[in-house]
């Protein structure tokens, strides 16, 4: 595999591009808007600028993964790519219309990988006529930091494109797990419901955020706590993650948090929009 095309230049696409950019792939980053994409290529380039600052990059490295990223607004401009990694927006029905049109553009031999957080890898295959060459690509946030990619495999997807997302995985410095699809797949049916009792934990009164995040820091050794987290990932994804955890068990302890859904409502998604748990200004 030489070159990729990675739809959505948001936080998770601008990551994606990246890592296959700095792994010396090819990279087309393609968004809806034009704007959409300068801010995920400025992202990079900011990315990047701190790794030459730290010394752990020289200039002419970053200069060359820089042009190696192409960004596009027209998705045909994606010529010859051997994969296509799709991070939009987390609704099947969107994700659906757009594999759909992949399907239309791209030769049989182009695998599509997709990033989606918790919804079914078999329901997005079942839109193309190559189910055998679709599968999930889990990066985590910040993605050229996080060491995993969960690889999913739909009911479709062969033990050939299994095999060649393992190893690409690999290529790109790190490590694959190995995931039979389900709702939330590993790390998401674990970490979604702790921020999500972390936020009831809050509506509750039981803690402040930053006593809540702290206990988490000091007392179970996370990084960084539940609602810090969240803010990181955008509390709009949590809140679509637990929708869907909610939907296909049918389980209430899967409930959103009202918190959680007020704070979306009101478009407090965490650090994308500078207000969620916290302040960031
Ligand atoms: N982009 C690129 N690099 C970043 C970064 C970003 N957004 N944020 C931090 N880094 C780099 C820093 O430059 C630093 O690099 P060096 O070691 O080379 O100096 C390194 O990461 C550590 O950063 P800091 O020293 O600034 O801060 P830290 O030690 O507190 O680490 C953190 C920051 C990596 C975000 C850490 O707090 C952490 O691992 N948090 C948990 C993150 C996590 O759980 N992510 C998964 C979310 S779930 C998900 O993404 C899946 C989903 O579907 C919802």
């Amino acid at each position: 595999m030489k070159s990729v095309l990675v739809l959505g230049a948001g936080t998770m696409g601008s990551g994606i591009a990246q890592v296959f950019a700095q792994a010396g792939f090819k990279v087309f980053l393609r968004d809806i808007e034009i704007n959409l994409v300068e801010k995920g290529l400025t992202t990079i380039n900011k990315n990047l600028e701190r790794l030459v600052n730290k010394g752990k990059l020289t200039l002419e490295d970053k200069q060359e993964i820089i042009g190696r990223i192409k960004g596009i607004v027209n998705i045909e401009e994606a010529q010859n790519v051997d994969l296509v990694v799709e991070g939009i927006v987390e609704n099947i029905e969107v994700k659906k219309k757009v594999f759909a049109e992949l399907d239309e553009i791209f030769p049989a031999n182009t695998i599509f990988a997709t990033n989606t957080s918790s919804l079914s890898i078999t329901d997005l295959a079942a839109v193309t006529k190559r189910p055998e060459k679709v599968i999930g690509m889990h990066f985590f946030n910040p993605v050229p930091v996080m060491q995993l990619v969960e690889v999913i495999k739909g009911v479709a997807t062969s033990e050939e494109t299994y095999q060649t997302i393992c190893d690409l995985v690999r290529q790109l410095g790190k490590t694959p797990v190995t995931v039979n699809e389900a709702p939330g797949f590993v790390v998401n049916r674990l970490l979604i419901p702790m921020i999500n009792e972390a936020a009831y934990l809050l509506m509750e009164g039981v803690a402040t955020a930053e006593d809540i995040d702290t206990a988490m820091r000091l007392g179970a050794n996370h990084p960084m706590g539940p609602l810090a987290l969240a803010d990181l990932i955008g509390l709009d994804v949590c809140l679509a993650i637990m929708e869907t955890l909610h939907k296909e068990f049918g389980d209430d302890k899967y409930r959103p948090c009202p918190l959680l859904r007020k704070m979306v409502r009101a478009g407090h998604l965490g650090r994308k929009t500078q207000r969620g748990f916290y302040q960031y200004t």
